[in-house]
Protein backbone atom coordinates (compact mmCIF):
# COMPACT_ATOMS: atom_id res chain seq x y z
CA UNK A 1 0.00 0.00 0.00
CA UNK A 2 2.86 2.06 1.35
CA UNK A 3 4.75 1.96 -2.01
CA UNK A 4 1.12 2.90 -4.34
CA UNK A 5 0.86 5.97 -2.41
CA UNK A 6 4.50 6.87 -2.78
CA UNK A 7 4.32 6.27 -7.05
CA UNK A 8 1.37 7.75 -6.63
CA UNK A 9 3.15 10.97 -5.34
CA UNK A 10 5.99 10.23 -7.81
CA UNK A 11 3.87 10.58 -10.76
CA UNK A 12 2.10 13.44 -9.53
CA UNK A 13 4.87 15.32 -8.55
CA UNK A 14 6.42 14.42 -12.45
CA UNK A 15 3.13 15.66 -13.88
CA UNK A 16 3.45 19.00 -12.08
CA UNK A 17 6.87 19.11 -13.29
CA UNK A 18 6.01 18.78 -16.63
CA UNK A 19 2.92 21.34 -16.52
CA UNK A 20 5.90 23.46 -15.47
CA UNK A 21 7.56 23.35 -18.22
CA UNK A 22 5.10 23.55 -20.44
CA UNK A 23 3.99 26.67 -19.03
CA UNK A 24 7.18 28.06 -19.23
CA UNK A 25 7.83 27.00 -22.45
CA UNK A 26 4.19 29.15 -23.69
CA UNK A 27 5.77 32.10 -21.52
CA UNK A 28 9.39 32.07 -23.49
CA UNK A 29 7.09 31.27 -26.95
CA UNK A 30 4.69 34.44 -26.58
CA UNK A 31 7.91 36.45 -25.47
CA UNK A 32 9.64 35.17 -28.36
CA UNK A 33 6.87 35.34 -30.85
CA UNK A 34 7.79 38.90 -32.40
CA UNK A 35 11.92 38.04 -32.66
CA UNK A 36 10.94 34.99 -34.25
CA UNK A 37 8.99 36.67 -36.61
CA UNK A 38 10.91 39.67 -37.26
CA UNK A 39 14.30 37.17 -38.78
CA UNK A 40 16.22 40.73 -39.73
CA UNK A 41 17.34 43.54 -37.98
CA UNK A 42 19.99 46.51 -37.88
CA UNK A 43 23.36 46.53 -35.21
CA UNK A 44 24.57 49.33 -34.93
CA UNK A 45 28.35 50.33 -33.55
CA UNK A 46 28.58 53.76 -32.55
CA UNK A 47 30.36 56.06 -30.22
CA UNK A 48 33.51 57.58 -30.07
CA UNK A 49 35.72 55.16 -31.08
CA UNK A 50 34.55 57.05 -34.35
CA UNK A 51 36.18 60.08 -34.23
CA UNK A 52 39.67 57.78 -35.32
CA UNK A 53 38.11 55.36 -37.89
CA UNK A 54 40.61 52.81 -37.09
CA UNK A 55 43.75 55.26 -37.26
CA UNK A 56 45.76 56.50 -34.31
CA UNK A 57 47.99 59.13 -35.13
CA UNK A 58 48.57 57.70 -38.93
CA UNK A 59 48.43 54.27 -37.65
CA UNK A 60 45.74 52.03 -39.27
CA UNK A 61 44.74 49.54 -36.00
CA UNK A 62 46.38 46.44 -37.26
CA UNK A 63 44.11 43.92 -35.97
CA UNK A 64 39.90 43.93 -34.88
CA UNK A 65 37.24 46.15 -35.14
CA UNK A 66 37.54 50.07 -35.19
CA UNK A 67 35.57 50.34 -31.77
CA UNK A 68 38.43 48.31 -30.32
CA UNK A 69 40.82 50.81 -31.14
CA UNK A 70 41.38 52.74 -27.66
CA UNK A 71 42.71 48.78 -26.72
CA UNK A 72 44.28 47.85 -29.04
CA UNK A 73 46.23 50.79 -29.71
CA UNK A 74 46.56 51.30 -26.03
CA UNK A 75 45.63 54.81 -26.12
CA UNK A 76 45.93 56.58 -22.30
CA UNK A 77 42.77 57.52 -20.79
CA UNK A 78 43.28 61.02 -20.43
CA UNK A 79 43.97 60.98 -24.65
CA UNK A 80 40.65 59.13 -25.14
CA UNK A 81 38.65 61.34 -22.86
CA UNK A 82 39.99 64.40 -24.22
CA UNK A 83 39.23 63.59 -28.54
CA UNK A 84 35.50 62.27 -26.69
CA UNK A 85 35.08 65.41 -25.25
CA UNK A 86 34.79 67.08 -28.83
CA UNK A 87 32.68 64.52 -30.00
CA UNK A 88 29.47 66.46 -31.99
CA UNK A 89 27.59 64.07 -34.02
CA UNK A 90 25.63 66.74 -35.43
CA UNK A 91 24.66 65.53 -38.58
CA UNK A 92 22.18 62.14 -36.20
CA UNK A 93 19.07 62.02 -37.78
CA UNK A 94 17.43 59.18 -35.73
CA UNK A 95 14.59 59.03 -38.08
CA UNK A 96 16.65 58.42 -41.02
CA UNK A 97 18.89 55.47 -39.79
CA UNK A 98 14.82 53.94 -38.16
CA UNK A 99 13.99 54.58 -42.53
CA UNK A 100 16.59 53.12 -43.41
CA UNK A 101 16.71 50.06 -41.31
CA UNK A 102 12.76 49.85 -42.21
CA UNK A 103 13.02 50.26 -46.31
CA UNK A 104 15.84 47.37 -45.97
CA UNK A 105 13.56 44.99 -44.37
CA UNK A 106 14.57 45.15 -40.86
CA UNK A 107 12.19 44.62 -37.84
CA UNK A 108 14.18 45.47 -34.94
CA UNK A 109 17.08 47.62 -34.34
CA UNK A 110 20.00 47.23 -31.64
CA UNK A 111 22.55 50.12 -30.37
CA UNK A 112 25.44 50.35 -28.44
CA UNK A 113 24.53 52.40 -25.88
CA UNK A 114 27.64 51.81 -24.14
CA UNK A 115 30.72 50.14 -25.63
CA UNK A 116 33.87 48.66 -23.90
CA UNK A 117 35.07 51.94 -24.26
CA UNK A 118 33.07 52.97 -21.47
CA UNK A 119 31.54 55.96 -23.01
CA UNK A 120 27.76 56.16 -22.68
CA UNK A 121 25.47 57.14 -25.83
CA UNK A 122 22.74 57.83 -23.53
CA UNK A 123 21.69 60.27 -20.05
CA UNK A 124 23.58 59.08 -16.87
CA UNK A 125 23.73 60.19 -13.57
CA UNK A 126 26.04 56.61 -13.15
CA UNK A 127 29.05 58.35 -14.78
CA UNK A 128 29.66 61.48 -16.39
CA UNK A 129 31.21 59.82 -19.77
CA UNK A 130 28.17 59.95 -21.11
CA UNK A 131 26.82 61.93 -24.66
CA UNK A 132 24.59 64.43 -22.72
CA UNK A 133 27.24 65.56 -19.88
CA UNK A 134 30.58 65.03 -21.42
CA UNK A 135 29.98 66.47 -25.63
CA UNK A 136 29.25 69.73 -26.92
CA UNK A 137 25.85 67.87 -28.39
CA UNK A 138 24.91 67.68 -25.15
CA UNK A 139 21.71 65.47 -26.42
CA UNK A 140 20.85 61.91 -25.53
CA UNK A 141 21.17 59.68 -28.57
CA UNK A 142 18.98 57.06 -27.45
CA UNK A 143 16.10 59.16 -26.63
CA UNK A 144 15.90 60.16 -30.38
CA UNK A 145 16.57 56.98 -31.44
CA UNK A 146 13.59 55.60 -28.96
CA UNK A 147 11.00 58.48 -30.14
CA UNK A 148 11.57 57.74 -34.00
CA UNK A 149 11.21 53.53 -33.34
CA UNK A 150 8.19 54.39 -31.77
CA UNK A 151 6.73 56.83 -34.43
CA UNK A 152 7.99 53.61 -37.06
CA UNK A 153 7.05 50.63 -35.20
CA UNK A 154 10.43 49.31 -34.84
CA UNK A 155 11.53 46.94 -32.02
CA UNK A 156 14.37 48.74 -30.10
CA UNK A 157 17.03 47.25 -27.72
CA UNK A 158 20.29 48.35 -26.42
CA UNK A 159 23.94 46.50 -26.23
CA UNK A 160 25.38 47.05 -23.01
CA UNK A 161 29.06 45.98 -22.45
CA UNK A 162 28.78 45.33 -19.10
CA UNK A 163 32.00 43.63 -17.95
CA UNK A 164 34.46 45.67 -20.30
CA UNK A 165 34.54 49.47 -19.50
CA UNK A 166 37.90 50.77 -20.25
CA UNK A 167 37.27 54.55 -19.04
CA UNK A 168 35.08 53.82 -15.43
CA UNK A 169 37.52 52.86 -13.41
CA UNK A 170 37.05 49.40 -12.37
CA UNK A 171 35.43 47.40 -15.64
CA UNK A 172 37.46 44.94 -16.65
CA UNK A 173 39.72 44.84 -19.97
CA UNK A 174 40.17 41.94 -22.35
CA UNK A 175 43.97 41.87 -22.72
CA UNK A 176 45.77 42.29 -26.34
CA UNK A 177 49.06 42.36 -26.97
CA UNK A 178 50.30 45.84 -28.18
CA UNK A 179 51.16 44.29 -31.71
CA UNK A 180 48.01 44.11 -32.03
CA UNK A 181 47.40 47.88 -32.31
CA UNK A 182 50.51 49.43 -34.29
CA UNK A 183 54.05 49.51 -34.02
CA UNK A 184 54.54 51.01 -30.59
CA UNK A 185 58.22 51.68 -29.63
CA UNK A 186 57.07 51.27 -25.75
CA UNK A 187 55.66 47.92 -27.07
CA UNK A 188 58.00 45.35 -24.55
CA UNK A 189 57.37 47.98 -21.70
CA UNK A 190 53.34 48.50 -22.07
CA UNK A 191 52.99 44.42 -22.81
CA UNK A 192 54.82 44.05 -19.63
CA UNK A 193 52.51 46.46 -17.80
CA UNK A 194 49.25 44.84 -19.14
CA UNK A 195 50.47 41.40 -18.49
CA UNK A 196 51.09 42.13 -14.50
CA UNK A 197 47.81 44.03 -14.46
CA UNK A 198 44.47 42.20 -15.56
CA UNK A 199 45.21 43.74 -19.05
CA UNK A 200 44.98 47.28 -17.84
CA UNK A 201 47.15 49.85 -19.75
CA UNK A 202 46.66 53.14 -18.04
CA UNK A 203 46.67 53.24 -13.72
CA UNK A 204 43.47 55.63 -14.16
CA UNK A 205 41.80 52.35 -15.02
CA UNK A 206 42.55 50.85 -11.84
CA UNK A 207 41.20 53.25 -9.06
CA UNK A 208 38.53 50.98 -8.24
CA UNK A 209 37.49 47.15 -7.74
CA UNK A 210 35.45 45.64 -10.25
CA UNK A 211 32.59 45.24 -7.65
CA UNK A 212 32.43 48.80 -6.83
CA UNK A 213 31.89 49.04 -10.89
CA UNK A 214 29.20 47.22 -11.14
CA UNK A 215 27.62 48.68 -8.32
CA UNK A 216 27.86 52.34 -8.95
CA UNK A 217 28.07 52.38 -12.81
CA UNK A 218 26.72 48.94 -14.90
CA UNK A 219 23.87 48.31 -12.46
CA UNK A 220 22.49 51.72 -12.62
CA UNK A 221 22.70 52.48 -16.27
CA UNK A 222 20.93 49.22 -17.09
CA UNK A 223 18.14 50.36 -15.02
CA UNK A 224 18.73 53.62 -16.67
CA UNK A 225 17.94 51.63 -19.66
CA UNK A 226 15.07 49.98 -19.09
CA UNK A 227 13.56 52.63 -17.30
CA UNK A 228 14.31 56.06 -19.48
CA UNK A 229 13.72 55.03 -23.10
CA UNK A 230 9.94 53.01 -22.99
CA UNK A 231 9.69 49.75 -24.29
CA UNK A 232 13.30 47.86 -24.72
CA UNK A 233 12.91 44.44 -26.46
CA UNK A 234 16.06 43.17 -26.31
CA UNK A 235 19.50 43.75 -23.81
CA UNK A 236 22.39 42.71 -25.88
CA UNK A 237 25.38 41.95 -23.45
CA UNK A 238 28.88 41.27 -24.69
CA UNK A 239 32.21 39.34 -23.60
CA UNK A 240 31.40 38.78 -20.26
CA UNK A 241 35.59 39.21 -19.45
CA UNK A 242 36.15 38.93 -15.37
CA UNK A 243 31.96 38.45 -14.66
CA UNK A 244 30.97 36.68 -11.65
CA UNK A 245 27.62 34.68 -11.00
CA UNK A 246 27.58 37.42 -8.11
CA UNK A 247 27.78 40.35 -10.55
CA UNK A 248 25.39 38.56 -13.39
CA UNK A 249 22.75 38.21 -10.19
CA UNK A 250 23.15 41.74 -9.85
CA UNK A 251 22.24 42.62 -13.45
CA UNK A 252 19.68 40.02 -13.80
CA UNK A 253 17.86 41.35 -11.36
CA UNK A 254 17.22 44.44 -13.03
CA UNK A 255 16.29 42.46 -15.86
CA UNK A 256 13.71 40.36 -13.28
CA UNK A 257 11.72 43.63 -13.11
CA UNK A 258 11.05 43.63 -17.13
CA UNK A 259 10.36 39.88 -18.35
CA UNK A 260 8.93 40.57 -22.09
CA UNK A 261 12.62 41.79 -22.54
CA UNK A 262 15.01 39.64 -24.16
CA UNK A 263 18.38 38.59 -23.70
CA UNK A 264 21.26 37.30 -25.16
CA UNK A 265 23.61 34.39 -24.08
CA UNK A 266 27.19 37.08 -23.09
CA UNK A 267 25.47 38.11 -19.77
CA UNK A 268 28.22 35.28 -17.86
CA UNK A 269 28.91 31.29 -19.56
CA UNK A 270 27.92 29.32 -18.69
CA UNK A 271 25.41 29.14 -16.49
CA UNK A 272 23.31 32.70 -17.70
CA UNK A 273 22.38 31.55 -21.41
CA UNK A 274 19.78 33.95 -22.18
CA UNK A 275 16.86 33.93 -24.95
CA UNK A 276 19.27 33.14 -27.37
CA UNK A 277 22.34 31.89 -29.11
CA UNK A 278 25.06 34.91 -31.10
CA UNK A 279 27.35 33.43 -33.32
CA UNK A 280 29.29 35.92 -35.12
CA UNK A 281 30.74 36.99 -38.26
CA UNK A 282 29.30 33.04 -38.80
CA UNK A 283 26.84 31.18 -40.24
CA UNK A 284 26.40 27.85 -37.93
CA UNK A 285 25.20 24.21 -38.86
CA UNK A 286 22.06 23.85 -37.09
CA UNK A 287 23.62 20.67 -35.83
CA UNK A 288 25.66 23.22 -32.56
CA UNK A 289 23.01 25.15 -31.95
CA UNK A 290 20.38 22.76 -30.00
CA UNK A 291 17.15 23.78 -29.16
CA UNK A 292 18.05 27.57 -28.74
CA UNK A 293 16.61 30.17 -30.55
CA UNK A 294 19.81 32.10 -32.62
CA UNK A 295 21.02 34.83 -34.50
CA UNK A 296 24.19 35.75 -36.21
CA UNK A 297 25.54 39.17 -36.23
CA UNK A 298 28.31 40.12 -38.95
CA UNK A 299 29.33 43.73 -40.35
CA UNK A 300 28.68 44.68 -43.57
CA UNK A 301 32.23 45.93 -44.16
CA UNK A 302 35.23 44.32 -41.87
CA UNK A 303 34.47 46.51 -38.98
CA UNK A 304 32.04 47.22 -36.69
CA UNK A 305 32.41 50.68 -35.75
CA UNK A 306 33.35 52.91 -38.18
CA UNK A 307 36.63 52.16 -40.17
CA UNK A 308 37.79 55.19 -42.36
CA UNK A 309 39.67 52.91 -44.48
CA UNK A 310 37.44 49.77 -44.72
CA UNK A 311 37.34 48.53 -48.38
CA UNK A 312 36.16 45.13 -47.56
CA UNK A 313 32.33 45.57 -48.19
CA UNK A 314 30.29 42.53 -48.76
CA UNK A 315 28.56 42.05 -51.66
CA UNK A 316 24.69 42.98 -52.11
CA UNK A 317 24.55 39.01 -53.50
CA UNK A 318 26.29 37.57 -50.53
CA UNK A 319 24.46 39.75 -48.00
CA UNK A 320 20.84 38.39 -49.34
CA UNK A 321 21.79 34.94 -49.52
CA UNK A 322 23.48 34.94 -46.15
CA UNK A 323 19.99 36.31 -44.98
CA UNK A 324 18.07 33.47 -46.84
CA UNK A 325 20.69 30.76 -45.66
CA UNK A 326 20.46 31.71 -42.02
CA UNK A 327 16.46 32.10 -41.77
CA UNK A 328 16.94 28.74 -43.69
CA UNK A 329 18.33 27.09 -40.45
CA UNK A 330 15.70 28.73 -38.03
CA UNK A 331 18.11 31.77 -37.30
CA UNK A 332 17.86 35.90 -37.21
CA UNK A 333 20.17 38.05 -38.92
CA UNK A 334 21.52 41.33 -37.32
CA UNK A 335 23.48 42.97 -40.08
CA UNK A 336 25.69 46.13 -38.91
CA UNK A 337 26.06 49.74 -39.26
CA UNK A 338 28.98 51.78 -38.04
CA UNK A 339 27.77 55.95 -38.44
CA UNK A 340 30.88 58.14 -38.30
CA UNK A 341 31.90 60.76 -35.86
CA UNK A 342 29.19 63.35 -37.63
CA UNK A 343 26.04 60.78 -37.27
CA UNK A 344 26.15 59.66 -40.82
CA UNK A 345 25.53 55.80 -42.17
CA UNK A 346 28.16 55.37 -44.85
CA UNK A 347 27.52 55.19 -48.07
CA UNK A 348 28.46 51.16 -49.09
CA UNK A 349 25.80 50.35 -45.56
CA UNK A 350 23.18 52.55 -47.23
CA UNK A 351 23.53 51.20 -50.77
CA UNK A 352 23.90 47.49 -49.24
CA UNK A 353 20.87 47.76 -46.91
CA UNK A 354 18.52 49.77 -49.56
CA UNK A 355 19.47 46.74 -52.17
CA UNK A 356 18.59 44.35 -49.64
CA UNK A 357 15.26 46.19 -49.46
CA UNK A 358 14.55 46.01 -52.59
CA UNK A 359 14.66 42.14 -52.85
CA UNK A 360 12.57 42.11 -49.39
CA UNK A 361 9.91 44.10 -50.75
CA UNK A 362 9.22 41.24 -53.57
CA UNK A 363 10.14 38.79 -51.33
CA UNK A 364 9.80 39.07 -47.49
CA UNK A 365 7.35 36.49 -47.01
CA UNK A 366 9.96 33.76 -48.03
CA UNK A 367 11.56 35.08 -44.65
CA UNK A 368 9.16 37.25 -42.20
CA UNK A 369 7.55 34.30 -39.35
CA UNK A 370 9.22 31.85 -41.66
CA UNK A 371 11.12 28.56 -39.64
CA UNK A 372 13.99 26.51 -40.70
CA UNK A 373 14.02 23.92 -43.78
CA UNK A 374 12.76 20.41 -42.94
CA UNK A 375 15.41 18.76 -44.99
CA UNK A 376 19.04 19.78 -45.34
CA UNK A 377 20.19 22.03 -47.85
CA UNK A 378 18.94 21.66 -51.56
CA UNK A 379 22.24 22.36 -53.79
CA UNK A 380 19.95 24.99 -55.75
CA UNK A 381 19.44 27.06 -52.97
CA UNK A 382 17.60 27.25 -50.05
CA UNK A 383 13.89 26.35 -48.22
CA UNK A 384 11.89 28.32 -45.69
CA UNK A 385 8.72 27.12 -44.04
CA UNK A 386 6.03 28.29 -42.66
CA UNK A 387 2.99 26.58 -41.36
CA UNK A 388 -0.91 27.39 -41.98
CA UNK A 389 -3.32 26.06 -40.73
CA UNK A 390 -4.30 23.45 -42.76
CA UNK A 391 -1.01 22.97 -44.88
CA UNK A 392 2.85 23.91 -45.07
CA UNK A 393 3.81 26.67 -47.38
CA UNK A 394 7.45 25.85 -48.43
CA UNK A 395 9.66 28.80 -50.04
CA UNK A 396 12.21 27.57 -52.60
CA UNK A 397 15.08 30.43 -53.09
CA UNK A 398 16.30 29.50 -56.07
CA UNK A 399 20.15 30.48 -56.38
CA UNK A 400 21.43 28.22 -59.22
CA UNK A 401 18.75 27.66 -62.17
CA UNK A 402 18.75 24.49 -63.43
CA UNK A 403 19.99 24.70 -66.54
CA UNK A 404 17.15 22.61 -68.48
CA UNK A 405 14.65 24.20 -66.79
CA UNK A 406 13.85 21.58 -64.65
CA UNK A 407 13.94 22.18 -61.00
CA UNK A 408 14.00 18.82 -58.39
CA UNK A 409 12.80 19.19 -54.82
CA UNK A 410 14.57 15.79 -53.86
CA UNK A 411 12.17 13.94 -51.24
CA UNK A 412 9.05 15.44 -52.09
CA UNK A 413 6.19 13.62 -53.58
CA UNK A 414 3.43 16.33 -54.53
CA UNK A 415 2.22 19.78 -53.75
CA UNK A 416 -1.22 21.39 -54.04
CA UNK A 417 0.36 24.49 -55.99
CA UNK A 418 3.76 25.80 -57.36
CA UNK A 419 3.70 29.78 -58.31
CA UNK A 420 6.95 32.18 -58.38
CA UNK A 421 6.28 34.30 -55.93
CA UNK A 422 6.97 37.78 -57.55
CA UNK A 423 4.88 37.52 -60.62
CA UNK A 424 2.23 35.08 -59.13
CA UNK A 425 2.51 33.07 -62.00
CA UNK A 426 1.87 29.09 -61.81
CA UNK A 427 4.32 26.65 -62.57
CA UNK A 428 3.75 23.13 -63.40
CA UNK A 429 4.99 20.24 -62.03
CA UNK A 430 5.54 16.89 -62.26
CA UNK A 431 6.09 13.73 -59.88
CA UNK A 432 9.44 11.82 -60.40
CA UNK A 433 11.07 8.79 -58.80
CA UNK A 434 13.33 11.51 -57.55
CA UNK A 435 11.43 13.86 -56.24
CA UNK A 436 8.63 17.25 -57.57
CA UNK A 437 10.05 18.50 -60.39
CA UNK A 438 9.20 22.06 -61.17
CA UNK A 439 9.18 23.53 -64.31
CA UNK A 440 10.97 26.68 -64.48
CA UNK A 441 11.00 29.73 -67.07
CA UNK A 442 14.29 29.65 -68.93
CA UNK A 443 16.18 32.65 -68.18
CA UNK A 444 16.86 33.24 -64.15
CA UNK A 445 14.58 36.15 -63.26
CA UNK A 446 16.40 37.16 -60.46
CA UNK A 447 19.92 36.71 -60.15
CA UNK A 448 20.49 36.85 -56.79
CA UNK A 449 17.86 34.50 -55.13
CA UNK A 450 14.53 33.68 -57.25
CA UNK A 451 11.57 32.56 -54.52
CA UNK A 452 9.26 29.98 -56.06
CA UNK A 453 5.96 29.57 -53.34
CA UNK A 454 5.37 25.66 -53.24
CA UNK A 455 1.82 24.98 -51.21
CA UNK A 456 1.47 21.29 -49.49
CA UNK A 457 -0.95 19.22 -49.65
CA UNK A 458 -1.17 19.07 -45.97
CA UNK A 459 1.07 20.00 -42.90
CA UNK A 460 4.61 18.85 -42.20
CA UNK A 461 5.49 17.00 -39.31
CA UNK A 462 6.33 20.08 -36.58
CA UNK A 463 10.16 20.98 -36.22
CA UNK A 464 10.97 19.71 -32.81
CA UNK A 465 14.64 21.22 -32.53
CA UNK A 466 16.22 23.80 -33.87
CA UNK A 467 18.94 21.51 -34.39
CA UNK A 468 17.29 17.70 -34.67
CA UNK A 469 17.82 15.61 -37.70
CA UNK A 470 16.07 16.47 -40.92
CA UNK A 471 12.24 14.95 -40.85
CA UNK A 472 11.96 15.10 -44.25
CA UNK A 473 8.81 15.84 -45.82
CA UNK A 474 6.47 13.74 -43.36
CA UNK A 475 2.87 14.92 -44.41
CA UNK A 476 0.84 14.37 -41.09
CA UNK A 477 -2.43 16.38 -41.74
CA UNK A 478 -3.60 16.00 -44.59
C1 LIG B 1 32.97 41.28 -31.03
C2 LIG B 1 33.67 42.61 -31.07
C3 LIG B 1 32.87 43.62 -30.38
C4 LIG B 1 31.51 43.67 -31.01
C5 LIG B 1 30.87 42.31 -30.95
C6 LIG B 1 29.55 42.26 -31.70
O1 LIG B 1 32.89 40.77 -29.76
O2 LIG B 1 34.89 42.47 -30.43
O3 LIG B 1 33.50 44.85 -30.47
O4 LIG B 1 30.74 44.57 -30.32
O5 LIG B 1 31.70 41.40 -31.56
O6 LIG B 1 29.13 40.98 -31.78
Amino acid sequence: MKSKILVFIFLLSLRGLIDVQGQHQTVRDSKMEWWREARFGMFIHWGPYSIWGGVYHGHQQRRGGAEWIMNRCKIPVAEYQQAAAMFNPVKYNAESFVLLAKEAGMKYIIITSKHHDGFAMFKSAASKFNIVDFTPYKKDVLDELAKACRKHGMKLGFYYSQAQDWNNPGGSVARKEMSEGWANPDSVKIDAYTAANNGYWDPAQQTRSMEDYIDQVAVPQVRELLTNYGDVAVIWWDTPTRMTDEFAEKLNAELAKYPQVITNDRLKRPNYPGDYKTPEQRIPDPSELGNFDWETCMTMGSSWGYKSWDTNWKTTELLIRNLINIVSKGGNYLLNVGPTAEGEIPQQSIDGLKAIGRWMKINGEAIYGTQRSPVDKPAWGYITRKDGNTATTLYLSVCEWPADGKLVVEGLTDANSALLLAENKKLNTTKTAKGLEIQLPGQMPDPIAKVIKLELKGKLAPLETNAGQSKGFNIVDE
